[in-house]
Parts: C-alpha cells; structure tokens; sequence
C-alpha cells in the first residue's frame, strides 16, 4: 500500500543474440541461462518474451566465423544476420513486440573497436558515423522500430537521425546509449559476442571515465539536442547516482542497462549457494527503477517477468 516503487513486466528490454552459421542454439558460458541464437530459436525466443508480456527486445549480431573486416561490414550488409532477424522477426511477430536494434560496429570488426581506425590505430570518429549511417538504413529497412547507438562516437544520434529522416523514415526512434561507462563490466558481454580489442586495448577514449558524474550530464543533453527519443544509463548499479541525476533533469523516457557482468556475478553467486538469486534480481532491478529509470534492458527480464506473474 505504501511502497513507492512497484516494478513491473513493461519496465523490462530483454537483449539477445543471433549468430549468424550455427544451427543449434549456443549456450554463453559466461552469462548462464543465456544463448547464441539462430534465427529460428531467436523467433521462438521473442514468441516467448510476447506471451510473458515483455514489451521489448534488443538485439545483437554475432558474425559468422572469419566474416570479419577492418569496417565491420557486415553491420550494415543487407544480407547481414541481423537484418535477416529483424525482418524475420518483423514478419513473425509485427508490432506484438518493439523491435530495438543496437547499432555499433564492434561484433563486425577484426580489431574489435566500435569505430573504424585511422593508420595510426586511433578510432577516426567522423569517418565512424559515416558507417553508422548505412548501419541504421539497413536496420530499418530490415524492421527495426528503434535503433540504439551504442558506440559512444561523438555526434551518432544526429548522423542517424539525418539518415533515417532523409530515408523518409522519421517513424524509426533513437535510444541512445547515451551515458555509457568504460566500465570491466561487460566482460562477459564480449565473451557473448565474440569481440576482442587487438593489443588488449580498451574503449577509454570513447567511453565515459567512471570517475566523472556530470560529463553523464552533458553527453546526455547532447544526445537529445541531436534527436534522442529515449536515452540511457549504462551500467546500471554501480550508476545508480548518475541515473538519478540524469532521471531528474530530462523530459524524455529513461533507460538503464543492467549489464551482462551485474547479470552474471548475481547468476556466479547464486550457483554456489551464496545468495538467492532471483530475489538479489528484483531487488536490482527494482532499485534501479526507484533510482529513476522507466526501462530496463536486462538478462534477467524472461525470468523476473515469470516471477512477477507467478
Ligand atoms: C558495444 C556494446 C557493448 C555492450 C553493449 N553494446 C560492449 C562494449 O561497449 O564493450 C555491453 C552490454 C553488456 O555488457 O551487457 N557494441
């Protein structure tokens, strides 16, 4: 009666991933009760998430073996495993589920950045948002209803927003992940996906310092000066400072990422007996809604959406 935050099914963004040459579903060791779809199984898995009542999907590509290149162009070849999801899924499904589609390069690179490279190894940000541009026209030709920049390349939501609008498609929306951390915790994120940066280099030029709250601030004003129709937070507990500030100075929906290390040290735990799982995962899901986030993409949503309806 008196409880200030109730979390519900609609607040949950179940990710995915497909993988383009298997044709079995492949477990991810790194984030237990997760798998490597194929196309098929991802269909059967979105059917599911429609009947638990969960209102959103994103989705990642995983590239066939050797498929890679120096531009990541199979993030935007129209014959790419995930446009080949997406329209699948668009004709399977229609509008019973939102399609959102991350939009980045790093799955489809060889050198594992987000962004193409200059001679030199730096990440060129400009000649980046060029790709992005043919990434998002391919996605939304394909059926994505949102696409989610999550690169952190200066200036991507108004180069995707050009594109989208100059293709007549101004009805496609922007989650931008806008608030993203150069953060160790999405470890098993890159196990999921198959991505190593060469050199074991790290994204710290692009991504946010951990240290810093209010530069949160201003790439989040930027992003919705550029067209953001929702933004994000990511990671989402060690965050929970920036999504409140964040939740109180903007106008449009707010995102979090509970990402896939938050998702396995709580699964890690709970094997060994240390902890309940499914309870620390309301609880975390449920705290990071009361810091201020009305959406949240999280490994967990299948599972808390069956415990919310249980
Ligand atoms: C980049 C991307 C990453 C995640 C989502 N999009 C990895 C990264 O920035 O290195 C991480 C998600 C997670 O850890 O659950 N395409």
């Amino acid at each position: 009666m008196v409880a200030e935050t109730t979390l519900t099914v609609d607040d949950l963004i179940a990710p995915l991933f497909v993988r383009e040459g298997i044709t079995e579903p492949a477990p991810i060791l790194s984030l237990p009760g997760q798998s490597q779809q194929t196309v098929g199984s991802l269909v059967l898995e979105a059917k599911r998430l429609v009947s638990l009542g969960v209102p959103a999907l994103v989705l990642f590509g995983v590239p066939a073996d050797g498929a890679k290149d120096a531009t990541g162009s199979g993030a935007w070849d129209r014959d790419g495993i995930v446009q080949k999801a997406l329209s699948e899924l668009k004709s399977a499904l229609s509008d019973q589920i939102v399609l959102i589609a991350d939009l980045c390069l790093d799955e489809y690179t060889d050198h594992g950045h987000c962004g193409i490279l200059r001679p030199d190894g730096t990440v060129d940000n400009d000649a980046t948002l060029e790709l992005y541009q043919k990434v998002a026209l391919a996605q939304s030709a394909a059926g994505a209803d949102i696409l989610a920049p999550s690169g952190m390349m200066d200036g991507q939501v108004g180069a995707i927003r050009a594109a989208l609008d100059g293709a007549g498609r101004e009805e496609v929306g922007i989650l931008a992940y806008a608030a993203k951390y150069a953060s160790a915790l999405y470890g098993p994120f890159r196990h999921a996906v198959g991505v190593e940066i060469t050199g074991g280099g790290d994204r710290r030029a692009y991504q946010q310092d951990p240290r810093n709250a209010r530069e949160a601030l201003a790439e989040v004003a930027l992003d919705i000066a550029e067209g953001a129709d929702m933004v994000m937070v990511k990671p989402a507990l060690a965050y929970l400072d920036v999504i409140a500030q964040v939740a109180s100075t903007i106008d449009v929906p707010l995102a979090a990422y509970h990402v896939s290390g938050e998702y396995s040290m709580v699964k890690a735990a709970a094997e060994r007996g240390w902890i309940d799982g499914p309870a620390v995962a309301l609880e975390h899901l449920t705290s990071i809604k009361r810091a201020g986030a009305s959406a949240i993409l999280t490994y967990f949503a299948a599972e808390v959406a069956e415990t919310l309806h249980g």
